[in-house]
């Protein structure tokens, strides 16, 4: 059995001074309590007490070059000798949006904020502005950040959720306004037949769709053929901006995206996450008519720290590295993401266990379930989190790190070597539950 006694301590000594003893919801259920870690380096990460994991969680998604990659931390150190924050304009920053521009096929204009939280309301604001209407839909299952007004059905339980084919907007937590479920139109991931019905109700009052266009935090569920692109058409014909999410999916199905790997084009993205490697930046990109609307002043976007010294040097030291090998990078990334999601499989099903794994690439999810396919956030409640969760705490005392709700990220650090040691782990874990 591992030892966590010094980050019990920590967590004990952290719950005086910090709300939970944490800084994000998140965290609060990591197990067997939040730890403490203070080194991470390529496909590793050790914890206070020692324990060296293999890290599958690339810390929620940001690490895609692994953890201190070289190149990044000396673009980082050698800007911030220069000055760290100007609150004005540096030339770095304008090439980080040239390169946007450039690599992304909706990006003509470009806003920096620091989270994706922040970048998806900068697009939510625009799109009211541009479209002069007020409400968005948004599907059930997807997770556009922490603010009040995307705070909806996120995680229901079926019961909350409401009728299949009309789910309500169910608030992910106290405190949010009443009023914010009037914006908010929910609808089930991956069905036409109740978007155009939504649409022919709601189209004059409706702004925006806002969708991950993978539903990566439930289930990794990719979009069925055609899906995306019926929501392209639906938005040109109904004067409704479409808004990619792409805070997961950017730079991690290709450079451009997951619009560039499904080619479909939408009015507005948002990324963050994997463009900086582990530093707080995030973009809203988009049509240059749309985004003029910043440009103008008719609408108002600002942020003390936006722009920041230190994520700009990251994010271009990043995409040069992700651009600059993507011949190579994606493809590898790919295999890594298959290597691992077949192995798993394999293992899972040889000792009796039923599985399933969706997703694309070096994103995935990994989870207990009969069910053969999962295609809406309703049909990820057949997998069993229980069962997960005692999966996660066998693969930790093997030395694997795994986010908890099931996503599984690879980045460029990981080798051959550790698809092959995880896959040992696992094979282990899966023996263990039998
Ligand atoms: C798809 C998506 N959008 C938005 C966000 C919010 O980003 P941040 O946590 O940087 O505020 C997340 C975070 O996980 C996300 O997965």
């Amino acid at each position: 059995m591992k030892s966590y006694t010094k980050s019990h301590e920590l967590y004990q000594r952290a719950k005086l001074s910090l709300a939970g003893g944490v800084s994000s919801q998140f965290r609060l259920s990591e197990r067997p309590h939040p730890l403490f870690y203070e080194k991470a380096e390529g496909a590793r990460i050790w914890d206070v007490d020692g324990n060296e994991y293999l890290d599958f969680t690339l810390s929620q998604g940001p690490m895609i070059l692994g953890h201190s990659h070289p190149a990044v931390l000396q673009a980082v150190r050698s800007a911030i000798a220069q000055g760290q924050l100007y609150a004005a304009q540096h030339v770095a920053e304008l090439e980080l949006a040239e390169t946007l521009t450039r690599v992304i096929p909706c990006a003509e204009l470009v806003r920096f904020s620091l989270t994706g939280s922040e970048a998806v309301q900068a697009a939510l604001r625009l799109a009211r502005a541009y479209t002069g209407k007020q409400r968005f839909i948004k599907f059930e299952g997807h997770y556009h950040g922490w603010f009040d007004n995307v705070a909806f059905s996120i995680s229901p339980s079926r019961l909350e959720a409401g009728p299949p084919g009309s789910p309500c907007p169910v608030p992910w937590t106290e405190g949010i306004p009443p009023e914010a479920k009037d914006d908010v139109i929910v609808l089930p991931w991956n069905c036409l037949d109740l978007l155009c019905d939504a649409l022919r109700k709601h189209a004059s009052e409706t702004a925006a769709i806002i969708t991950e266009p993978v539903m990566c935090n439930n289930g990794c569920v990719p979009p069925e053929p055609g899906f995306l692109e019926q929501l392209r058409e639906a938005c040109t014909e109904y004067g409704i901006l479409l808004i990619f999410d792409e805070i997961i999916t950017g730079f991690r199905l290709a450079i451009g995206g997951a619009q560039s790997y499904f080619n479909v084009v939408p009015d507005l993205a948002l990324f963050g996450k994997a463009m900086a490697n582990g530093f707080p930046i995030s973009a809203v990109v988009g049509r240059r008519e749309i985004m003029e609307l910043f440009a103008n002043g008719r609408c108002i976007h600002a942020g003390t720290m936006n722009a920041h010294n230190a994520s700009v040097a990251a994010a271009l030291a990043t995409i040069d590295e992700l651009n600059g090998n993507s011949v190579t990078l994606y493809p590898r990334l790919f295999q890594l993401g298959e290597d691992l999601r077949s192995g798993l499989k394999d293992a899972a099903e040889t000792i009796g266990h039923e599985v399933l794994i969706q997703g694309i690439g070096p994103v995935f999810h990994f989870g207990f379930t009969s069910a053969k396919c999962v295609s809406d956030y309703r049909g990820t409640l057949s997998y069993d989190q229980q069962k997960y969760v005692r999966f996660c705490d066998i693969m930790r005392e093997h030395g694997v790190r795994l986010i908890g709700r099931g996503l599984w990220y690879v980045s460029a650090a990981h080798a051959q070597g550790d698809i092959e040691q995880c896959l040992r782990a696992a094979r282990e874990a899966f023996e263990q539950m039998r």
